[in-house]
C-alpha cells in the first residue's frame, strides 16, 4: 500500500528558532505549500550548530505546538522531530544527545557535512554514528562539491550512509549531476530544506521526484519518494538496494 503521501525529511519549519520560519504565520504556509506538493510529513530540522540557539529538550514541545497549529488550521500535514546537525556539533554530542534529534524520534540522524568539500572526518565520524546505531543522512552534498567528490559520496553510501539531495538543486540548472548520481544509487532521499514561505527554496519536493523518475527506473523513484523515507519515520534501518 502507498504511504498517504511525501516526506521533506530537511525543513525550518519551527517559527522563530533558527534561520527558518519567521513566525506562527510563515510556519503555516510552509505547511501549507507542502501540503499542496503532496507531501504528508514534514521533519523539522532545526539548525543544531554554534550559531544557532537551539535547545534540544525543547523541541518536542516545539514540535506539538506547531502541529496543534497546523490541525487547527485543517492543513493535512503533520510535523515530525528532527535536527540539521552540523558536523563539528556532532562530533562533542553524546549517543543520547544524537538520538534526541533523531528524525521522529527514531534512529536516523541528518548530518551537515562542515563546509568544504567531503572528507575523512565526515567518514569518519558517521562511522561512530553508525557503531552508535544511528542512521546516517548526509545534508545536500551539493554544496560541498570538491576534489574526489564522487569518491567520498560512494564511500560514505557503502558504509551505509543515506545521502540527501536538495529537491530545488536536482530541479535547478546543475539538476543533471544529482540525475546522473541518482542512477549511480548516490541519491537516496530529497528534503527541500526550505526557510520560509516568503522566499527561497518552497517547502517541495514533487517535482524533483517527477525528474528523478525520468532517469531512475519506477523501482528505484518509488524507493526515493516513499520507501526510504516512510521506513527511517518508523524506525526500520534503510539500505539501498541501488547503490
Ligand atoms: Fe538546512
Amino acid at each position: 500500500m502507498r504511504p498517504p503521501g511525501f516526506v521533506d525529511v530537511h525543513c525550518h519549519i519551527l517559527p522563530a528558532l533558527d534561520d527558518g520560519a519567521l513566525d506562527l504565520a510563515d510556519s503555516l504556509a510552509m505547511a501549507r505549500q507542502a501540503a499542496s506538493d503532496g507531501i504528508a510529513v514534514i521533519c523539522a530540522t532545526p539548525h543544531i550548530r554554534d550559531d544557532h540557539d537551539v535547545r534540544i529538550d525543547e523541541l518536542p514541545g516545539r514540535v506539538a505546538f506547531i502541529n496543534q497549529e497546523i490541525a487547527r488550521a485543517g492543513i493535512p500535514v503533520r510535523v515530525q522531530t528532527g535536527g540539521e546537525v552540523a558536523q563539528r556539533a556532532a562530533q562533542r554530542m553524546d549517543a543520547g544527545e544524537l538520538h534526541s534529534v533523531c528524525l521522529a524520534g527514531q534512529t536516523a540522524v541528518l548530518v551537515e557535512p562542515a563546509p568544504g568539500p567531503l572528507g575523512q572526518e565526515l567518514a569518519s565520524l558517521a562511522a561512530r554514528l553508525r557503531q552508535e546505531g544511528l542512521q546516517v543522512l548526509i545534508a545536500h552534498p551539493e554544496r560541498h562539491v570538491g576534489e574526489g567528490f564522487e569518491r567520498w559520496l560512494a564511500e560514505l553510501a557503502a558504509a551505509g550512509c543515506l545521502i540527501q539531495w536538495t529537491a530545488a538543486f536536482v530541479t535547478g540548472e546543475h539538476g543533471h549531476v544529482a540525475l546522473r548520481l541518482a542512477q549511480d544509487g548516490l541519491l537516496h532521499l530529497l528534503g527541500s530544506d526550505a526557510h520560509s514561505s516568503h522566499g527561497g527554496r518552497p517547502v517541495h519536493v514533487g517535482a524533483a521526484l517527477e525528474r528523478l523518475r525520468e532517469v531512475c527506473t519506477a523501482q528505484q523513484a518509488d524507493w526515493i519518494a516513499y520507501q526510504a523515507p516512510w521506513a527511517l519515520l518508523e524506525g526500520r534501518p534503510v539500505e539501498s538496494p541501488f547503490f
